[in-house]
């Protein structure tokens, strides 16, 4: 019988994450099957164990249970216990690991093309998915970080963990200017954009949002200052990648995979 896994979230109807496993297990050779879980809101725990009973090795988990899983096991990652949070569950060795961080700048530099390293970092939003990419974008080199939220507060408390990153509201960004911008507010799910000042984005800048499969106003308003712009698509691929290779010892081309989503 093949080995099993799933994404558990709500709602998980459209995730992508089962036909991305499905290509990564047919190109290396594993004999896994991938499903999906929609879990109670409340329920979230008991989904899991009964997934473990019947057998299921391991999970991804993706809104809005990041936090839940993280609690879930004694055993984590360093990069999830910075994040708080984990995506990736190793059910047969109670392990909770994180891949959203590398992920992001996995996507960064190799498909993008995007070097970190010295570069200056804006940070939009203070939420779970900012608090998930923090530690590996540091780790990657950047000169400076700096994290804008709408409630300041967040920002300036999530800055004060990490040494060489600076918390501010969107007022302050004035008259400043980044190499990379990535949005990880959830503004786009809501067709909304974070209240950036105008000047923020422009030629030189590479405008990353989080989000994918549609065209926020971020990006919207990235293109039309002229700046280069992705989606989240990338990250997604990447993040899946090491969490195969966290389940199965081998990591998966994720290039092709890529372009197929893209041609979708
Ligand atoms: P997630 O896990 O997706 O990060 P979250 O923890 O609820 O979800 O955080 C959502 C983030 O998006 C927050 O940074 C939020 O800003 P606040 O902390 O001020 O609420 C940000 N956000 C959501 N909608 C926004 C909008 N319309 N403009 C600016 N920021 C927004």
């Amino acid at each position: 019988m093949s080995d099993r896994y799933a994404v558990i979230g709500n709602p998980v109807a459209h995730s992508k994450s089962p036909s991305i496993h499905a290509e990564f297990a047919r190109a290396t050779g594993q004999d896994i099957e991938y499903g999906r879980i929609e879990a109670p809101l409340d329920g979230f725990a008991r989904a899991v164990e009964r997934f473990r009973a019947a057998g299921g090795k391991g999970l991804n988990v993706t809104l809005p249970f990041k936090q839940e899983a993280f609690a879930l096991y004694r055993d984590a990652s360093d990069r999830a216990r910075v994040a708080k949070a984990a995506n990736t569950l190793a059910l047969d060795r109670s392990f909770a690991d994180n891949t959203d961080g590398v992920g992001l700048v996995r996507d960064i530099t190799g498909n993008l093309g995007q070097p970190l390293k010295g570069k200056r970092l804006l940070l939009l939003g203070a939420g779970g998915a900012a608090q998930a990419v923090v530690g590996a974008l540091l780790d990657a080199g950047i000169a400076q970080l700096t994290i804008a939220n709408r409630t300041v507060q967040r920002a300036r408390d999530l800055a004060a963990r990490f040494a060489g990153s600076l918390g501010c509201g969107y007022d302050a960004l004035a008259g400043k200017s980044f190499d990379i911008v990535v949005n990880a507010t959830s503004a786009g799910l809501a067709d909304e954009s974070p209240p950036l000042p105008a000047g923020v984005l422009g030629r030189h800048t590479l405008a990353y949002d989080m989000v994918y499969g549609r065209e926020t106003p971020f990006l919207a308003a990235a293109r039309s200052a002229g700046a280069r712009s992705a989606d989240g698509l990338g990250m997604l691929v990447e993040q899946a990648a090491e969490s195969f290779f966290v389940w199965r010892g081998v990591f998966p081309a994720t290039r092709p995979v890529l372009e197929k989503l893209r041609g979708a």
